[in-house]
């Protein structure tokens, strides 16, 4: 039970009591509700933050003698002739096969960018079957199933505001084939969002503002909610993490898998080269023999045009929030032994809608507050042999982020047209080049999920489709 007392009195001390100003106009319901979220609040956590990123508004500046580039492992233009990736991919088959592997998606985020009204996930991507972002990665999880033989576990991140959504969406669609019980929602966690004051902003007289943790919240989230826990029954303990806006992702990737556990590391990335030194994407680094992303933004840009002796940018891997876990990794992290390490939060400005001073809404038109998150990639500093390995912008990195222009659903379904073109080029079939672009047509994972997995099938069919505008390749 809930007593109002004890945390209003919580509150008064951290000067934070005008939370439940209007506490006598309230309902029972509403007031219950208000409680409740209050209590969910770690106020000494919220404190550190308003310490660390208002009151002090300490800024870190990155010593440029400690930054190094990160070593990454280069892809070969032929992975099938080089050894170490050879011998990678079967270690991670054998994982795989093992049951030892879980996906896990982050899809808790608020999508601003994108504008769409629902969980991003639940955003349609494919060219011709309009499937969404779920079914495509359901799809690549079945695949995966199939020809390892074995049941992969899913646990997809939501947060407070879309899980509800989210889980019907997957009841609707009968879980899109998987069975259900493997499919698994782990509620993500939240932060109050706070005035330029440090004080909590309310969203209406009984609600606080809240949003959430950011991906990096997904450690603890998967430690609170018994994901960790359930992995541990299930002995999987390779998580394989990818972001819910990026549908050419490899969701279950054999190399990356089989250099991550060569390797013995806690926690590996890949990355693709930057496109040119501008590009906004994080950049792996080496700070202090510890590998680091650094934000685009907060690059030196003493650093960022930086090249080698062959004209190649030095700082030119860049992050595409794709990693493979170790689960007593997330563990580690997500339990946040203060003692050993706790995530760091970063501040962002934004424009959150509040109450005025008379108890009105009001809808800001410039920032008015302070959200803050955890970022995934803050863990890698303390994870042990954390490696970076190189894949194809082409093959695995084409996120919808934007409604339009860069990042956007256009660009993402010509990206995915252009994979299907080349793989298509790559088995003897012929295109006339300025038809490519026009022709729009879809090759589903379920048909192949890679380029290996095509050239297979396709060289198993008796009778070989024409390529024409509409055609959708199935099973
Ligand atoms: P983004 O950084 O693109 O943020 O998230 P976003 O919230 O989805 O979109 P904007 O910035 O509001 O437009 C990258 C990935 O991390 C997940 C997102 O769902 C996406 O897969 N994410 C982000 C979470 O799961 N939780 C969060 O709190 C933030």
């Amino acid at each position: 039970m809930l007593d109002y007392n004890t945390i209003k009195e919580k509150y008064s001390e951290e000067n934070q009591s005008h939370v439940f100003q209007y506490w006598d106009e309230l309902s029972s319901p509403l007031r219950e509700k208000l409680l409740l979220q209050a209590s969910e609040i770690d106020l000494n956590e919220v404190s550190q933050l308003i310490d660390e990123h208002i009151t002090c508004e300490e800024t870190h500046s990155l010593e440029l003698s400690k930054i190094k580039p990160a070593q990454f492992i280069p892809r070969p233009d032929k992975i099938e002739a080089d050894k170490s990736w050879k011998s990678a991919i079967e270690y991670g088959i054998e994982a795989i096969s093992a049951g030892r592997v879980a996906a896990f998606t982050v899809a808790g985020g608020q999508g601003t960018r994108l504008g769409f009204d629902g969980p991003k996930g639940t955003f349609p991507v494919g060219i011709v079957s309009d499937k969404t972002l779920f079914q495509i990665f359901s799809e690549k999880i079945l695949a995966a199933n199939r020809r390892y033989n074995c049941s992969i576990p899913w646990f997809i991140m939501t947060s407070h505001a879309n899980n509800n959504q989210t889980v019907d969406f997957f009841e609707k669609n009968n879980y899109f084939g998987l069975n259900k019980n493997t499919v698994n929602f782990v509620i993500q966690g939240r932060m109050p969002s706070v005035d330029k004051n440090g004080k909590i902003m309310l969203q209406n007289k009984s609600t606080i503002s809240m949003s959430p943790d950011g991906h990096g919240g997904s450690f603890r989230a998967l430690c609170r909610s018994g994901a960790i826990k359930q992995m541990e029954d299930l002995n999987c303990d390779i998580i394989s993490y990818f972001q819910v806006d990026n549908p050419i992702v490899h969701c279950i990737d054999p190399a990356f898998i089989g250099f991550h556990l060569i390797n013995n590391s806690d926690m590996s990335s890949k990355m693709v080269k930057k496109v040119d030194a501008s590009e906004k994407v994080g950049i792996f680094t080496d700070i202090d023999n510890r590998t680091s992303v650094i934000e685009y933004s907060d690059m030196p840009d003493a650093l960022i045009n930086e090249r080698d002796n062959s004209g190649e940018l030095l700082y030119q891997a860049g992050s595409i929030a794709i990693h493979i876990i170790s689960r007593d990794f997330a563990k580690k992290i997500g339990h946040g032994d203060s003692e050993i390490f706790r995530m760091p939060f970063h501040r962002a400005d934004k424009k959150i809608n509040t109450i005025a001073a008379d108890g009105s809404d009001y809808k800001p038109k410039q920032p008015n507050g302070i959200k803050f998150e955890m970022f995934v990639f803050d863990a890698l500093p303390i994870a042990k042999n954390p490696i970076v390995l190189e894949t194809l912008r082409q093959d695995e990195f084409s996120p919808v982020k934007n409604a339009e222009g860069s990042d956007s659903l256009k660009t993402c379904q010509e990206d995915q047209l252009k994979q299907w073109i080349a793989w298509l080029k790559s088995v003897g079939v012929n295109f006339h080049e300025n038809e490519d672009t026009k022709i729009k047509f879809e090759i589903s994972p379920l048909f192949a999920d890679s380029f290996s997995s095509f050239k297979t099938k396709w060289e198993s069919l008796l009778n070989k489709p024409e390529i024409v505008d509409g055609l959708y390749l199935e099973n």
